[in-house]
C-alpha cells in the first residue's frame, strides 16, 4: 500500500467516524445542527479522499460535475421552503440512486459487458443496479405526488399487488441469471428496465399521505445501493455510509409507521392516504363549534398559569414559528409557563416541528415529546393548538371505526380549555373530522395562524 493509499483510507475512516457522530448528534434537537456539520465534514473528507485516487485519469469532468452540483445545490438548500422539504428530499434521493445505478451500468459495460466480471462482483453490481434503478423512478414518483404534479390519491388497478409481485419475481429471476452468467445483456438490460418499472408501480398505489414513509424507505434503498456500489468498486467509505443510510432509513420508516399506527406492510400495500374519508359523526349530529375573538382568546392566555402550545402542519404552512415564540414570551413575561407538545408525526416530515421551532430559537427544554407532555395536559389551563388536527383527534383513542384509531395522540382534550387556530373546519391530512373542535371546552380562532398569533401578541400586550 502506497502512502497515498494509506492517506485515502485514513480520510475514509475519518469520514465514517464523522458520519456516525453526525447521526448520533441528530438524535436530539439541541445537537442536530452540530450533527449536520459533522456529517458535512465527513462528506468533505470522503470527497477529498476520492479525488486523491490514482485511478482518476482527468479532473475535467469531475470539476464540471462539482460546479453544476454546487450551482444546483445552493439554491436547493437556501431557497426551497420548509413545507417543500419532503419533495426536495425525495428528489435528492433520486439523484443519489441515479449515481449508484450509473456506476453499476458503467462497471458492467466497461468490463466487457459483464465478460470480465466474477460472480461475487456481479452480485454486488446487480444488487446496486436493481435497487438503484427502482429508487430512481420511485423517488421521482414520490416527488411528483408530493409536488402535486401527480394525483396524491392511491392509483390502484385490478391485481395490483399480484402484478407488482410477479414483476419483482421476474426481476429477481433475471438478477439470479446474471449472477450465474454475468455476460448476459438480455438479463442485465431486462433487469434494469423492470427495476425502473417496479419503482413506478410500487409508489403509484401509495397515497400522498404516506409519501414521507415511502421517501424514507427509498432513502434506505439508495443506501443499500450505495453499499453495494462500495463492494463492487472496492470503496470502503461507500460501504459504511451506504450501510448507515440503509439502516437509518429503514428504522425511520418503521418509527414513522408506528407513530401513525400503521403497519409497515399496510403503508406499502394498503393504498391508504390522500383519500377523503367519510366525515365522522360530530357535524352530522348537529353539534356546533364555538368561535372566539382574538381579544377574548388573549385574555384567556394572558391570565393562564400553564399553557401548552401544540404545533402542527398549519404552523409550517403559515410560517408562524417566530410569532408563536413571541406570544410565548409575552405570556411568560406575565408569569405564565409555556411548553410545546411535539407529536412525532406532526407536520409532514420527521422532526418538522422541532426544526421550525429551533429556527425561532425556542429553547429545546421547552419542546416536550408526546410521552412526556401527555400527563401534563390535566393541569394545563389553555392548550393552544396551532394548525394541528390529526395529531390531536380524540377519535384515535375513542372511535374504533376511525381510520386513525390506535394512533397515539396528544391528549389536548384533557386540558381545562382549548383554543384552536386554523383557517376553516377543513380536515387535516387523514381527511377526517375532529370531535375536539366540537367540544364545549374548545374555542376556534379562525384565520391564518400567523395573522391570528400576531393579533394575539398585540392583544396580550394590551391586557
Ligand atoms: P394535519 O392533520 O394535516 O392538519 C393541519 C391543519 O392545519 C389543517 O386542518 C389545516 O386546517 C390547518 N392549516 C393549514 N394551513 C394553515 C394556516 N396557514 N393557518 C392555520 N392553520 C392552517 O396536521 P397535523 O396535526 O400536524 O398532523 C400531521 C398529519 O400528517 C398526520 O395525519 C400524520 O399522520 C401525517 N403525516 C405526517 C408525517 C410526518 S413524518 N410528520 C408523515 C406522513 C404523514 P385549515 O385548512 O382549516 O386551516
Amino acid at each position: 500500500m502506497t502512502l497515498r493509499d494509506l492517506l485515502i483510507q485514513a480520510a475514509y475512516l475519518a469520514a465514517s467516524v464523522f458520519f456516525i457522530l453526525g447521526l448520533r448528534s441528530l438524535s436530539h434537537p439541541d445537537k442536530a445542527r452540530r450533527g449536520m456539520n459533522q456529517a458535512a465534514v465527513g462528506m468533505l473528507l470522503a470527497i477529498v479522499g476520492t479525488l486523491a485516487n490514482q485511478g482518476i485519469v482527468t479532473y475535467q469532468w469531475i470539476i464540471v460535475g462539482l460546479v453544476v452540483g454546487t450551482l444546483i445545490g445552493i439554491p436547493l438548500g437556501t431557497k426551497v421552503p420548509m413545507t417543500a422539504m419532503p419533495q426536495q428530499i425525495a428528489i435528492s434521493h433520486g439523484f443519489g440512486a441515479l449515481a449508484a445505478t450509473l456506476v453499476g451500468v458503467n462497471e458492467w459495460v466497461v468490463h466487457g459487458f459483464g465478460a470480465g466480471i466474477g460472480r461475487g462482483t456481479m452480485t454486488a453490481l446487480g444488487f446496486e443496479t436493481l435497487f438503484g434503478a427502482l429508487t430512481v423512478t420511485g423517488s421521482l414518483m414520490a416527488f411528483g405526488k408530493l409536488q402535486e404534479l401527480l394525483p396524491g390519491k392511491p392509483v390502484t388497478w385490478p391485481l395490483q399487488n399480484a402484478t407488482s409481485m410477479g414483476l419483482l419475481a421476474a426481476t429477481l429471476g433475471l438478477f439470479g441469471w446474471l449472477i450465474v452468467n454475468p455476460a448476459n445483456p438480455l438479463a442485465f438490460w431486462g433487469m434494469l428496465g423492470l427495476a425502473l418499472l417496479i419503482g413506478v408501480l410500487l409508489v403509484l398505489p401509495i397515497g400522498g399521505a404516506d409519501m414521507p414513509v415511502v421517501v424514507s424507505l427509498l432513502n434506505s434503498y439508495a443506501g443499500l445501493a450505495a453499499a453495494a456500489t462500495g463492494f463492487a468498486i472496492g470503496n470502503n467509505v461507500l460501504i459504511i455510509a451506504g450501510a448507515l443510510n440503509g439502516a437509518s432509513g429503514l428504522l425511520l420508516s418503521i418509527l414513522m409507521s408506528k407513530a401513525m399506527n400503521r403497519s409497515f406492510g399496510n403503508v406499502i400495500f394498503g393504498a391508504f392516504g390522500g383519500e377523503t374519508a367519510a366525515p365522522a359523526a360530530a357535524s352530522a349530529t348537529g353539534l356546533t363549534v364555538r368561535s372566539i375573538s382574538p381579544e377574548d382568546a388573549a385574555v384567556q392566555l394572558a391570565y393562564a398559569s400553564r399553557v401548552i402550545v401544540v404545533p402542527g402542519y398549519g404552523l409550517a404552512v403559515a410560517q408562524a414559528q417566530h410569532v408563536v415564540q413571541e406570544l410565548a414570551e409575552q405570556i411568560e413575561k406575565r408569569g405564565g409557563e409555556v411548553k410545546y407538545a411535539i407529536h412525532p408525526v406532526a407536520g409532514r416530515m420527521p422532526g418538522h416541528m422541532n426544526v421550525l421551532l429551533a429556527e425561532a430559537n425556542v429553547p429545546y427544554d421547552k419542546l416536550l415529546d408526546m410521552e412526556e407532555i401527555n400527563p401534563q395536559f390535566d393541569q394545563c389551563d389553555v392548550a393552544l393548538v396551532v394548525g394541528a388536527n390529526d395529531v390531536v383527534n380524540p377519535a384515535a383513542r375513542t372511535d374504533p371505526a376511525s381510520p386513525i384509531y390506535g394512533m397515539p395522540i396528544l391528549n389536548v382534550d384533557r386540558a381545562h380549555s382549548v383554543i384552536v387556530l386554523k383557517r376553516s373546519m377543513n380536515t387535516g391530512f387523514a381527511g377526517i373530522e375532529n370531535a375536539l373542535f366540537y367540544e364545549p371546552k374548545t374555542a376556534m380562532l379562525f384565520g391564518d395562524a400567523k395573522a391570528s398569533l400576531t393579533r394575539l401578541v398585540n392583544e396580550v400586550k394590551a391586557v
